[in-house]
């Protein structure tokens, strides 16, 4: 047989839908509510920063754990908003983006054979995170309409092959906000277990209703068991400067930095400064931006509601799941594509976020990271959508 061919791991997962939806998307010339990046400008001050640091000449490879200044900022920062000491030189790690970020921590942690728990429906790269790292995944469903998971089809998850458990909180692509009992309940299994948390906070900012962001490196036991994820893309608007972090206990740094030195060496020098400046903005940009997005899930849920979607009211991040039923196409796949090529809006296909493609059959996820006048243009087009009488069984 030629060896001209892909890797057996690179075989066992396809091109992230997501992306795939964006490139339909430019070529049906749609409006993009699929893939989560905002089309409105980046805070001037974070831009002004990078622009200085690359004319300041900050521009060969930084410290490749990451610069001194962004390393700091991400420790203060943590330590000051959730009262868990972090420090610096031990426990931060710059990536290139979280998505680097969780790459690293699973191949820095996972051997062959291990497992790894992820909710589900869970953000797309987790699949391929698990199948490049050696990990044998296990699924424990979030289920609508809260999202919640029950308690002992978690438990019935763990045993003593369990390295890890991958949550992400406010979540992609529920909107789930996990709560205080919920956070406990899984840090009492990984304790009982052995096992990591590996949190992916990414929209730790955008939070609606009053609610507050609980890391689960704050409960009892876990600060010395958590690998916390996080990046400037969504809370600064530059999903395009490929800036992330891990923070993780000293016993885990050593690991995660040696991975992610041979993986990438380092992430964008002049970026990290900027992040620097961008990481010490007041409290006001953070309210601003989630009392932003707030207006936004807002309106936007309205206007699913009035094309006859049924919504599932985020609680966070800037992803609406909705239930796709009512319009009698035959999967979220074929729908997603209509909708792309006749309407001009482009949304994710459910079945991208479940392991078994019939389990998203009938979910669509709309993203709502855009400008006004984008929603408003989506909203136009979306007028040429109309329930069928047949609905997806
Ligand atoms: C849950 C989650 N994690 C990670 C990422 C990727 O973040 P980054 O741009 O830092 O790689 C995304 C982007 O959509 C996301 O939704």
């Amino acid at each position: 047989m030629s060896k001209l061919t892909g890797s057996k791991k690179a075989t066992q997962f396809t091109e992230s839908v997501i992306r795939e939806m964006t490139r339909l998307n430019d070529l049906h010339g749609g409006i993009n509510l699929s893939q989560g990046f905002p089309d409105f400008p980046a805070p001037e001050i974070v831009k002004d920063a990078a622009c200085a640091a690359i004319r300041a000449d900050i521009n060969q490879y930084a410290v490749t754990w990451g610069a001194r200044p962004l390393r700091e900022a991400i420790a203060a920062q943590f330590s000051s908003r959730y009262g868990v000491p972090i420090v610096a030189d031990e426990q931060v790690t710059v990536c290139c983006g979280s998505t680097e970020a969780m790459m690293a921590t699973m191949l820095a942690i996972i051997d062959p054979g291990d497992e790894v728990i992820v909710f589900e429906p869970f953000y797309e790269n987790y699949g391929p995170d698990a199948i490049l790292s050696g990990a044998t995944p296990r699924y424990v469903t979030l289920h609508e309409p809260d999202w919640t998971f029950d308690p002992n089809e978690l438990a019935a998850a763990f045993n003593d092959k369990t390295k890890a458990i991958i949550l992400n909180t406010p979540n992609n692509p529920t909107g789930k906000v996990f709560a205080r009992h919920e956070l406990e309940t899984i840090a009492a299994l990984c304790r009982k277990w052995d096992a990591i948390a590996i949190s992916d906070e990414i929209y730790e900012h955008i939070i609606y209703d009053g609610r507050t962001h609980l890391p689960i490196a704050t409960i009892e036991g876990m600060a010395d068991r958590t690998v916390t994820i996080n990046g400037l893309s969504k809370t600064y608007s530059v999903t395009g400067w490929r800036v992330g972090w891990t923070i993780s206990p000293p016993s885990l740094t050593g690991a995660i930095r040696k991975v992610h030195d041979f993986l990438t060496v380092g992430a964008a020098a002049p970026l990290q400064e900027a992040g620097a400046v961008a990481l010490a903005m007041p409290e006001s940009y953070y309210a601003a931006l989630a009392a932003n997005y707030q207006r936004r899930r807002d309106a936007v849920v309205e206007m699913l509601e009035r094309h006859h979607f049924t919504c599932y009211k985020p609680a966070g991040a800037y992803y609406i799941m909705t239930d796709i039923s009512a319009f009698g196409f035959a999967n979220d796949v074929e729908f997603a594509r209509y909708l792309v090529k006749e309407v001009g809006v482009a949304a994710v296909p459910g079945s991208s976020f479940y392991k078994s493609a019939v389990a998203g059959r009938t979910k669509l996820r709309f993203c709502f990271c855009k400008r006004e006048e984008t929603l408003r243009e989506a909203d136009r087009r979306l007028e040429r959508l109309v329930p069928a009488a047949t609905k997806i069984h």
